[in-house]
């Protein structure tokens, strides 16, 4: 299989059309989308074809399935008679396991489940890349080249995407909370509404970039701002005394139960 495979996407919905943006800057790629309006908005955004399902099957190596995991098993069922032995099969669904998927495919469908989250829209997307029985090492690299087009992609192991769904899927709602908490609280020491806003996301920002480019550890970064006795010394002891590790551990974990009671 070569990067210059058709790339075949089934849905392009929110997801969709975020990874979208990313491939399409190295792959051919024909699209399948039910929203004829949302399918020419892409049309015009992109240079895409748009063709039907069994066109888009005949024509791409590569099918991601992007749809919601609600209609899921529909796609399926309309795929599997054009499903051939040249194709991998990609999904981007939220707890739809790949034995699911390879049981209602035919047998030997090399089938390949990913994970990804919302800031692939701006590039920085993180995504969980896992195979199937069937899919071979190259299938895997060739997602992984795929997904790193939109941000980092790491493979694992099929029982740790739950884990990874609770850490990186939902981890961007986990700091906009916490900026929201911190925008508030902004505001009620008297600044304004928009400064709040404006000096919270710089800080943040400028705190991540440093602890990229340093190289650091976070700890050691966070030790540095802190001064025995002083301000941020104050507030930290605040965090600790609502045991705040304590509540993302046990946040995450019930991110993880779910994504185990939702698999299928
Ligand atoms: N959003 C996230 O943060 C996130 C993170 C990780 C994984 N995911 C996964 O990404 C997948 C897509 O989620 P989303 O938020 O992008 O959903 P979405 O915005 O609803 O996009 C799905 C698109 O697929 C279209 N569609 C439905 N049935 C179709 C069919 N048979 N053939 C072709 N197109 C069809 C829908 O059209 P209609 O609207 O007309 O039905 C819609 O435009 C889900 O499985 C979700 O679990 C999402």
């Amino acid at each position: 299989m070569t990067t210059k495979a058709v790339i075949g996407m089934i849905g392009a919905g929110n997801m969709g059309s975020a990874i979208l943006a990313g491939i399409v800057k190295g792959h051919r790629v024909a699209v399948c989308e039910a929203d004829a309006a949302r399918g020419r908005r892409l049309k015009r955004q992109f240079p895409i074809e748009l063709l039907d399902l069994p066109e888009l099957c005949r024509r791409a190596r590569v099918l991601i399935l992007a749809v919601k995991p609600q209609v899921f098993e529909e796609v399926l069922t309309a795929i599997r008679p054009h499903v051939r032995k040249s194709h991998v099969v990609v999904s981007i669904a939220a707890g739809i396991t790949t034995p699911y998927i390879e049981k209602r495919l035919p047998p030997g469908t090399r089938v390949i489940r990913t994970m990804p989250n919302l800031p692939a829209q701006v590039g920085r997307g993180v995504t969980g890349i896992c195979a199937g029985k069937f899919a071979t090492q190259a299938d895997t690299n060739l997602a992984r080249r795929l997904f790193a087009s939109v941000g980092k992609a790491v493979t694992l192991d099929e029982s740790l995407i739950d884990a990874v769904t609770a850490v990186s899927g939902s981890g961007p709602a986990y700091v906009f909370l916490f900026l929201e908490g911190w925008i508030k609280a902004s505001t009620r020491l008297g600044l304004s509404e928009q400064l709040s806003r404006e000096m919270v996301i710089e800080t943040c920002a400028g705190a991540l970039e440093l602890l990229m480019e340093s190289g650091e550890e976070a700890s050691t970064l966070r030790e540095r701002v802190t001064s025995k006795g002083g301000t941020t010394a104050a507030a930290l002891q605040e965090f600790s005394a609502a045991k705040w590790e304590q509540t993302i551990y046990q946040a995450i974990k019930a991110a993880r139960r779910r994504a185990k009671e939702l698999s299928r």
